[in-house]
């Protein structure tokens, strides 16, 4: 089978042997101080846009715009959170002061996020600053802001259905849209019930991942994007696609956001079928044969243009930092195999899919899709892959200093 061809490719490359065995190697390294020179030309960049956008309310960048202007969004764009999530990290793996200076700087500019309550993206607004934030500093003025997004996200929780709503546009399509993405939101839902022995947060998180486990997926562990629901019945109405290239197809960062969900889940649960729902995925991802050989996979496993279709970096970004963590909660023999596969995704974005310093307004990486259907962000460098990059090289990291496996 092809997946024991990958794993095996993985296992067998010169240099990721040697993360088998968890040296540390040279690649997080390299990467990191790439990382710090690229980021402050992106801090540069930012400002540069904020000190002459006075009028408007803005906040960090998301991506690079078609005129190669850069594209910097307000704090209700979902992607607000990731620059400073990167500063946060950079900060972590550093410890200098500047890089924690800089991530506070820009976390505190989306903070009226905590009281919104017209998206379910908070936890990717607000775990990935605030909660990377509150995770390295134990500053309880940003645990204040996590407990508040945590209360405003329960409200988006409907009972029937047993899940959040996703999104509160196209109300003439969708009655109760919930999408794949929304997996990663509950990460601040299981973290307010450690912080307040509140258990209401962790059951709306368990009931949501529940109902995903039952309705996103399809016999050969892919996901649909947007289920729809009835709010009478609690059933499904429609099983659709908004971001992919149709309702029966695999949105590459679908798939994704699915693998890293439910691996977060069991980290939070010890609840077996998420564990055996991210193994499932991976399996699908691994063995599928529109995976590339390089493992960056094209925006949409079922695209027909395959192989002249273009990547998505963000999806390789956030399965290897999911795999890190999958990695350490499964046997050694697959511990080896997904650690593996996590390598060889990280060494090939590294060598292939970085930018040259100094360009591409400080983004770490290329090549990344945010709608393809929308023709919007084809092939640009986003915020939200450098972060899982970033996530990913700590991760590995981690693993590589401790010697032996990931177990957050
Ligand atoms: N809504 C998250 C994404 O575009 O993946």
């Amino acid at each position: 089978m092809k997946i024991k061809n990958i794993f095996l490719s993985a296992i067998l490359l010169p240099g990721v042997f040697a993360c088998t065995t968890f040296k540390s190697t040279n690649l997080v390294k390299e990467n990191i101080n790439f990382a710090q020179t690229q980021l402050k030309y992106a801090i540069a960049c930012t400002d540069t846009v904020l000190n002459s956008n006075k009028n408007h309310k803005l906040t960090n960048p998301r991506s690079v715009e078609k005129d190669g202007s850069l594209r910097v969004v307000g704090p209700h764009d979902w992607c607000s959170g990731f620059f400073p999530g990167s500063l946060w990290q950079m900060y972590a793996y550093t410890h200098d002061d500047y890089w924690k200076d800089q991530a506070n700087k820009r976390t505190w500019p989306i903070e009226e996020m905590k009281m919104y309550k017209g998206t379910h993206d908070l936890g990717f607004i607000l775990y990935s600053s605030f909660g990377k934030g509150y995770e390295l500093t134990d500053n309880k003025d940003y645990k204040d802001v996590l407990l508040q997004a945590a209360k405003t996200l329960s409200m988006r929780f409907n009972p029937t259905v047993g899940a959040i709503r996703s999104w509160d546009f196209n109300r003439d399509k969708w009655q109760y849209p919930v999408i794949i993405d929304n997996m990663l939101n509950l990460e601040l839902l299981f973290r307010a019930t450690q912080e307040t022995g509140d258990s209401i947060y962790y059951n709306i998180a368990v009931s949501h991942a529940n109902v995903t486990l039952k309705n996103h997926f399809r016999n050969d562990y892919s996901s649909y994007h947007v289920i729809n629901y009835d709010t009478i019945t609690g059933k499904v109405l429609t099983k659709e696609t908004a971001q992919g290239y149709n309702n029966a197809s695999a949105w590459a960062r679908g798939q994704a956001w699915g693998l890293y969900g439910f691996t977060m889940c069991y980290r939070f649960t010890k609840e077996p079928a998420y564990l055996a729902q991210a193994e499932n995925i991976t399996h699908f991802l691994f063995t599928n044969p529109n995976m590339p050989e390089d493992l960056i996979p094209y925006w949409d496993f079922n695209d027909p243009a395959i192989p002249n279709s273009p990547r998505d970096a963000s999806a390789a970004c956030i399965i290897a930092s999911g795999l890190y963590e999958l990695s350490g909660y499964v046997s050694p023999k697959k511990s080896t195999e997904y650690k593996a596969l996590a390598d060889k995704i990280v060494k090939n974005l590294s060598k292939h899919y970085r930018a040259k310093v100094g360009t591409s307004k400080g983004f770490l990486l290329l090549h990344s899709i945010g709608n393809y259907p929308k023709k919007d962000e084809i092939d640009v460098p986003i915020s939200y892959a450098d972060y899982f990059y970033m996530e990913a090289l700590l991760r590995k990291d981690k693993i590589e200093k401790a010697g032996k496996l990931y177990n957050k």
